[in-house]
């Protein structure tokens, strides 16, 4: 038997429609259009690639990219001064600054300067403690879009014994913490976990963050369990090509598993269509607007 495959692809391009939805209804009931403000200090040509990505999705859901490019040598001072003039301008909603930040920069203190309600990665410590409270929140981006990918294969996650591997501040922590929000029974393992293939074998749901490629094996998965697969790990390939491939060798999973996410076309193409909503729900908070429908 093999898996159903869960299409990030298809549900990242069905979120964008309904986000664009939004920004259209909230342009012409209430003349709100969203911005997005990402900012990128130095050169990282991994980070200039994600960059590049979310000003083009930004605008072609219609809403405004503010793009902010930096130097390698900024200072902490001048990067807490655009995050400060970032805060005032009316015309954004969201401020996203694109990790990792060059050495000389306290990266803490950049997250800790944004206003939490422009905070569209959900990682300032108020929206950190908010998410862990249950209360409303801006929530990290690939997490919203796990659990988005999650609920495809099942219609309520309330009582499924999930099992997230990894405990990284940017996916494991958020993830679980959602899980627990929807009443799954989370468990979060790690680098220092006894029987991990045991633990994961547990699970009706399995969250694998882990960044080493291919680590999960076949036999580490309860026969039709549900796969999200956070990993994007570049290996060799053939003809001394380099291949993307995820934390799960994909290959065994899909014998074994009842849905699961591919690596490439998985959790990725969620990510920034989930930063779009996140954008378009702090536009709406902002302005003192019901949330949106997406
Ligand atoms: N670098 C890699 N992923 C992310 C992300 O989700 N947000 C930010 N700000 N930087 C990143």
């Amino acid at each position: 038997m093999s898996a159903t495959i869960i299409d990030g692809k298809v549900n990242a391009a069905a979120l964008r429609v309904r986000v664009a939805d939004e920004v259209k209804r909230l342009s012409s009931q209430h003349g709100l259009t969203p911005g997005l403000a990402v900012v990128l200090a130095g050169n990282n040509p991994a980070s200039e690639s994600y960059v590049g990505s979310k000003a083009k999705v930004t605008v072609e859901t219609g809403m405004r990219s503010f793009d902010h490019r930096l130097p390698d040598s900024v200072s902490q001072a001048d990067l807490l001064a655009l995050v400060a003039k970032l805060n005032a301008d009316p015309a954004v909603h969201g401020i996203l600054v694109q990790l990792p930040l060059p050495p000389q920069i306290d990266a803490n203190r950049v997250l800790d300067a944004i206003d939490p309600r422009k905070d569209v990665d959900g990682f300032h410590p108020v929206n950190v403690g908010r998410l862990a409270s249950g209360l409303p929140a801006l929530v990290p981006c690939t997490p919203l879009g796990c659990v988005m990918l999650a609920k495809t294969a099942h219609a309520s996650l309330a009582g499924l014994e999930a099992v997230v591997i990894g405990r990284s501040n940017i996916v494991g922590k958020p993830v679980s913490q959602l899980l627990l929000a929807e009443n799954a029974t989370v468990t979060i393992a790690h680098s220092r976990t006894r029987d991990l293939p045991a633990v994961c074998r547990r699970a009706d749901l399995l969250v694998a963050a882990i960044g080493k490629p291919e680590f999960v094996r076949g036999d580490w998965i309860k026969p039709g369990a549900t796969v999200i697969d956070v990993g994007i790990n570049r290996v060799p390939g053939v003809n001394g090509k380099s291949k993307l491939v995820g934390d799960v060798n994909f290959a065994e999973a899909v014998e074994v598993a009842g849905a699961i996410t591919p690596v490439p076309g998985g959790v990725g193409p969620m990510t920034i269509a989930c930063l779009m909503v996140n954008t378009v729900r702090a536009a709406c908070a902002i302005a003192g607007l019901p949330p949106p429908a997406v």
